[in-house]
């Protein structure tokens, strides 16, 4: 892995390529000095899903299809059939049922499970975006500045293990869900929370900018689960495992925080945070609290990661009220294309990872040049706003020459 790729998931590359402009171009181009086409075509499943998604994918895969000229690979694009036998995927977004229906399980919940991917990835980095008027919401989207946080959440169990019934009390009925952490997940979540940290620390070499690992939990009130109060000593599991595995990184902070004061302070102050750990529960609210501090759902991405296969994901769902108008955002997509190719494994992993970096390069220009779709107070389709992407990309590739 090169420098920029071993730390693909932090977005660190793409602050400085974003500070500057040609640095994307340059980069590529002193590192991938031939594009014929060798090995294997990499494989990569796309699962557009329903509402949305439908539209997103493809637009990210037009993008990925840009791109693959100067690759020295080809893709070969799979469906969720194949999905064993890809090196990652690119997933859209699927509704949910809001009431409890028998049999249901979400797709997503059980790709993350069939493949163990344990880690969620979710990069919150500002975006060059000026304040305007979202249209549809009558808010202002902005992105606040400086912030570049890795919000790592545990992607395996929770409450996320579904395991709810109904009892009947007293006083009526009670549903009841069971919340399972366990020794294993809580150390391997945050074992992923702190070399993230280590990685990220390298590629700032030389910055001021400590190397920082936030553990989110709930120990005041989850006394087991999240911490577990013996003769005043707090020992309890999720913390417990977190801490135990920074003893493995004296080099990187690391400090506590209730989940409630973690929402409040991360919207007070999200310049200070480099990564935060937390359950799969918090990870998920934070994570979509924290999107709406960088420019809205429409520009989030995230990875779900095993440590071997990624499935990439923008953050955002189905988003029913704008299905098949023309308008989503495609961009939290093309993003999570961007960020499919920094995790790829193998002989291209340092050419992949790179041309992701490009990606979000182009991504950022066409943010700071518009046209914008509606969500971010523009008037834009969504293919207008992927034509405009591949032209910044069409000009940061034609300098390689
Ligand atoms: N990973 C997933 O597949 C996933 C994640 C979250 C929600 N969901 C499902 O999606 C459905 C809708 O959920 P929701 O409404 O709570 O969340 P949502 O993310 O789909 O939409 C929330 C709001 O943000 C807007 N929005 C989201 N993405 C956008 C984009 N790319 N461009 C422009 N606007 C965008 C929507 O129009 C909506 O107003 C539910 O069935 C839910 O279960 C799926």
């Amino acid at each position: 892995m090169n420098r920029c790729g071993a730390r693909a998931s932090l977005g660190l590359c793409r602050q400085r390529l974003a500070s500057s402009p040609t640095a994307a171009a340059r980069l590529y181009s002193s590192a991938t000095v031939k594009i014929e086409k060798t090995g294997e075509p990499v494989k990569v499943a796309l699962i557009p899903s329903d509402g949305v998604g439908k539209e997103v994918v493809p637009e990210a895969r037009r993008v990925l299809e840009a791109v693959e000229p100067h690759l020295p690979f080809a893709f070969s694009w799979e469906t969720i059939e194949g999905l064993k036998g890809c090196d990652g995927a690119l997933f859209g977004a699927v509704s949910s049922p809001s009431h409890k229906v028998e049999g249901y399980s979400s797709p997503i919940i059980g790709m993350r499970k069939a493949l163990d991917l344990y880690a969620n990835l979710r990069p919150v980095i500002s975006a060059p975006i000026k304040p305007r008027l979202n249209l549809l919401t009558h808010c202002e989207q902005t992105s606040r500045p400086d912030i570049d946080m890795l919000i790592v959440r545990e992607n395996t169990e929770c409450l996320y293990v579904k395991k709810e019934r109904m009892e009947n009390g007293p006083q009526g009925r009670v549903a009841i869900a069971d919340r399972v952490i366990s020794e294993y997940a809580s150390t391997r979540i945050a074992q992923m929370a702190f070399s993230q940290a280590e990685r990220r620390a390298a590629v700032r070499a030389g910055s001021k900018r400590p190397a920082r690992v936030t553990v989110v939990h709930k120990s005041n009130v989850l006394s087991v689960t999240d911490a577990e109060t013996i003769f005043r000593h707090t020992v309890g599991l999720f913390r417990e495992c977190a801490l135990e595995v920074a003893k493995k990184y004296p080099h990187i902070e690391v400090e506590e925080q209730l989940v409630d004061s973690m929402v409040y302070k991360m919207i007070l102050d999200p310049q200070r945070y480099d990564v935060v750990v937390a359950p799969n529960l918090y990870g998920d609210i934070l994570s979509d609290a924290a999107a709406a501090l960088v420019g809205g759902l429409g520009l989030a991405p995230s990875a779900n990661v095993s440590d071997s296969f990624a499935l990439c994901e923008p953050v955002h769902g189905s988003a029913p009220d704008i299905a098949g108008k023309g308008i989503v955002n495609p961009l939290a997509t093309i993003r999570a294309a961007a960020l499919l190719l920094r995790h790829l494994r193998g002989p291209h992993a340092d050419a992949a990872a790179q041309m992701g970096d490009v990606i979000e390069e182009a991504v950022n220009r066409a943010l700071a040049a518009g046209p914008l779709t509606p969500d971010m107070g523009g008037k834009a389709s969504t293919t207008q706003v992927t034509d405009a992407v591949i032209e910044h990309l069409k000009s940061l590739l034609l300098n390689k020459h």
